[in-house]
């Protein structure tokens, strides 16, 4: 314990680190990675830019987008070893415990995993980029019990994952869609999975430790898990004439409602914003408004209840539908959530070792007064 150290639960409010790379007003409702706002990355950037963006600390020129397209592609295919792992896993293990366990694995097949200069990093964080997607789109397909499908090497990174998931080429308004929640979901800030794999590559340990450290705070429910519980909620909520009575019965039992508050939202998440929109657009396209009314009116409800406090959709709420009308089962959303934040993990990690300490915060003791061992025939 440190003498006049101050202590907040759960480090709210605490400053751990400083960051270029994620700028976040939640007062006003903005985010902007590199001073740029999400609206307009949303409608201008794709992925890859994006990723560039967070990795290299400034937008790519046209040239030097497109190698760093090319090495994503280079990239994508996986070991054979790990697919055969991932075969022999069991097929009803959670998917984001079958990513955590192949990432982990990706390492063995580092011949220098250590490495943890610039370069080195640079090169892994692209080639972690490039595999997360491969791995999801594996997982998926092989708990439904089909044979993962090899990378192409002509279609983006949003349109390769929806191809390697499903085996046809998604259509140009699919892939789009998917390209924009990827460009969301690449960073923000320091939330508990960009805080976990920043702590362990402070050690200077390995960035597939780290990874994996991310990859666990990530499927915790009150994290990135929460989109997947989102969509079950309103599957099980199941008409829209329910939903309003299932929130208010959820709330009276003090239940908390997934998809809503935000440690450092007090207003509407920009994410949740465009989310909502595309989902809008998605269930009119597939005629299929049914879960979009339902997530209208729990929206309506829990911020009738609680937006007085400053709880308001977060980015976990409308992910759900635009993913379930995408066609993707709700197991992975969770694994999607990774293949896009995988960027903001390793860019924060890269940021953080040019100036690195280690990190090593303190407890307030709140145990019994310094004493002695006792004996065991004195204990009584
Ligand atoms: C993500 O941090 C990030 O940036 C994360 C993320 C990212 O991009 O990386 O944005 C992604 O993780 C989004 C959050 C996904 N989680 C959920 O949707 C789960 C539901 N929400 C929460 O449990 C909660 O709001 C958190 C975990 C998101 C935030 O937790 P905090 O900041 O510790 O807030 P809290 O739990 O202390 O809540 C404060 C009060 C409590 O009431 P009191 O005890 O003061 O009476 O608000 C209430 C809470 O009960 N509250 C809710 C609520 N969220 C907060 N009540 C009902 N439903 C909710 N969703």
């Amino acid at each position: 314990m440190t003498a006049g150290a101050a202590f907040s639960r759960g480090l709210e409010g605490v400053i751990a680190a400083e960051s270029a790379l994620t700028y976040i007003d939640g007062q006003k409702g903005i985010l902007a990675y590199l001073g740029i706002p999400i609206e307009e990355l949303a409608e201008h950037s794709s992925f890859e830019e994006t990723a560039f963006l967070l990795f290299y600390q400034r937008l790519p020129k046209r040239a030097e987008l497109e190698g760093f397209q090319s090495e994503l592609i280079r990239h994508r295919a996986l070991p054979e070893p790990i697919l055969d792992l991932l075969k022999r896993l069991p097929r009803t293990a959670a998917p984001m415990a079958l990513l955590r366990t192949a990432v982990s694995a990706l390492g063995h097949f580092d011949p220098k995993p250590d490495d943890v200069s610039t370069t080195a990093l640079q090169e892994k964080a692209l080639r972690l980029t490039a595999q997360m997607a491969t791995l999801t789109a594996a997982i998926g397909r092989l708990r439904k019990g089909l044979e993962p499908i090899a990378p192409t090497t002509d279609l983006s990174h949003a349109a390769n994952f929806l191809y390697m998931l499903t085996g046809q080429k998604p259509t140009e308004e699919a892939t789009r869609v998917f390209d924009v929640a990827l460009i969301l979901h690449a960073d923000h800030e320091f939330p508990a999975s960009t805080f976990a794999s920043t702590v362990v590559a402070s050690t200077l340990s390995d960035i597939y430790s780290s990874i994996c450290a991310a990859l666990g705070a990530l499927k915790g429910p009150l994290h990135g898990g929460a989109n997947e519980q989102v969509i079950r909620m309103i599957i099980e909520i199941g008409d829209p004439s329910r939903a309003e009575s299932y929130i208010k019965e959820k709330l009276a039992r003090k239940e908390i409602i997934m998809g809503f508050g935000h440690r450092q939202y007090k207003t509407y998440d920009p994410r949740a914003r465009i989310l909502k929109r595309y989902s809008e657009r998605l269930a009119q396209q597939t005629h299929d408004t049914r879960l979009f009314q339902i997530e209208e009116i729990v929206e309506k409800t829990v911020i009738e209840a609680l937006g007085g406090r400053g709880i308001f959709p977060n980015v976990d709420f409308y992910s759900g539908t635009v993913y379930h009308y995408l066609g993707i089962e709700p197991e992975l959303y969770t694994p999607i959530f990774a293949v896009s934040r995988i960027v903001g993990w390793a860019a924060h990690i890269m940021e953080y070792l040019k100036e690195n300490r280690i990190f090593r915060p303190t407890t307030r003791y709140v145990g019994p007064p310094l004493g002695h061992y006792i004996p065991i025939e004195q204990r009584t």
